[in-house]
């Protein structure tokens, strides 16, 4: 790495521990985070081998987000999600899918705050374009309208954040899988950072081992790993995302020799090497239903991912593939206890209520309590005016 650009990424680690929330008010567990050495093709694109992160990444307790946060204040909210997502899926299929990928690019960089969401500003250059994110996140106007008819209706009560965690669960539900209880009372972030995104994200090369291990940086277990990749049970995928499984794997000149030769034909027709990589192909062969498809696809070498054919191939995840291939009852339980877990991870940072879902808004908090509490004081001085006016 050269000198200039280790400065200026010693400088933003300081920078996050000086913004590190006070001793009292901090994460239960501190994480470390290597960068993914496999990650993408060119050197230039590579996260630095060395990097090693400091995040401050923890799961709330339960007394902090729970279901039903917005019963009083918003009682509608789930409702109105749920409306949107509806039309969303009638409109567009894989627009829900889509929007369900959010809550996973969100919740790992640096917790479940729409930090993902943020639009790039001239002093800070968001998520939207990070590795794992440019042409490849979408549906981000599927987050807007719901955000725009929450704020016809309660303005500045619903969190992006908890926006994100509901339309996911709607996602799986409304395409045919379970429908749970979602726990709520995030705040948005105040910011975004690329840089984090890049180096946590992990690529399509990924193979089960340092799948494991990431995941078991923020408390999930192989099992959750395993559960929570079957969300690829719905929506698609660039060839952009396998070319090198197809005609390079690691390296080799060859394709992924687990790939199964019917599939791989299909796939060579899909992305020939001198295809547009923005091309896509669907995750399974269900791509519009959640079922367990994707488990069965992965027995029979028919994954669409280097980082979903290889929990087939790993034997610490393979028997979980295998008995989420034969019981989907068993996948939709793991899958539910999975996201309910990832959506816990909070930053513990100060945050706000944004209007709009890409903009910071600039009224910070350093909890959902004590916005509500600065709201009703605002509530109480708007009462005690309009008894001595008019
Ligand atoms: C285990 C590690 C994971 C890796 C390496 C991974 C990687 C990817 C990649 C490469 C794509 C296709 C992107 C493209 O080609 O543009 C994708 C799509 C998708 N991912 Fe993951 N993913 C992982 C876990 C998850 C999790 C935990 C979730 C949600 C809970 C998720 C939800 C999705 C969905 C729904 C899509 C399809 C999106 C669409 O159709 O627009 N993924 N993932």
């Amino acid at each position: 790495m050269k000198w200039g650009k280790w400065q200026s990424f010693c400088t933003s680690i300081q920078k996050k521990f000086k913004e590190a929330p006070h001793e009292s008010q901090k994460p239960n567990t501190t994480i470390q985070f290597l960068a993914d050495p496999s990650k993408f093709n060119t050197t230039s694109q590579m996260a630095p081998l060395f990097l090693l992160f400091l995040l401050h990444v923890t799961t709330l307790s339960a007394a902090d987000l729970r279901p039903g946060f917005y019963s009083e204040t918003c009682p509608e909210a789930e409702f109105i999600v749920r409306d949107v997502m509806k039309k969303a899926l009638i409109r567009e299929p894989r627009s829900v899918a889509s929007v369900m990928r959010f809550q996973f690019h969100d919740c790992f960089v640096n917790g479940c705050d729409a930090s993902m969401l943020l639009d790039d500003t001239p002093t800070m250059l968001g998520e939207k374009f990070a590795l794992s994110n440019i042409n490849s996140l979408r549906s981000y106007e599927v987050v807007d309208d719901v955000k725009e008819a929450l704020e016809s209706v309660c303005p500045g009560i619903v969190s992006c954040a908890d926006i994100i965690i509901m339309a996911s669960r709607d996602a799986v539900a409304l395409t045919g899988g379970p429908y749970w209880e979602v726990r709520l009372g995030r705040l948005d972030s105040l910011s975004a950072s690329q840089e984090d995104s890049n180096n946590i994200m992990p690529s399509p090369r990924s193979n089960a081992s340092y799948l494991i291990d990431l995941f078991q940086k923020y408390s999930l277990s192989v099992k959750d790993l395993v559960a929570l990749s079957g969300s690829h049970s719905i929506g698609q995928g660039r060839c952009f995302s396998i070319m090198f499984r197809l005609y390079n794997q690691s390296g080799s000149g060859q394709p992924d020799p687990a790939i199964e030769p019917k599939f791989r034909e299909k796939l060579d027709k899909l992305c020939p090497l001198n295809v547009d990589q923005n091309v896509t192909g669907d995750l399974d062969a269900t791509p519009q239903v959640f079922d367990n498809q994707y488990f069965k696809d992965l027995v029979a070498g028919r994954g669409f991912l280097n980082s979903d054919q290889t929990l087939f191939t790993f034997p610490h995840t393979k028997k979980f593939v295998k008995l989420y291939s034969k019981d989907q009852g068993e996948f939709f339980k793991d899958f539910v206890e999975g996201m309910l877990k990832m959506g816990d991870l909070q930053s513990g940072r100060p945050g706000e209520v944004r209007k709009n879902c890409r903009v910071v808004t600039g009224h910070q908090a350093n909890s959902f309590w004590e916005l509500t509490k600065e709201r009703e004081e605002n509530y109480k001085v708007i009462k005690s005016t309009t008894r001595f006016c008019c």
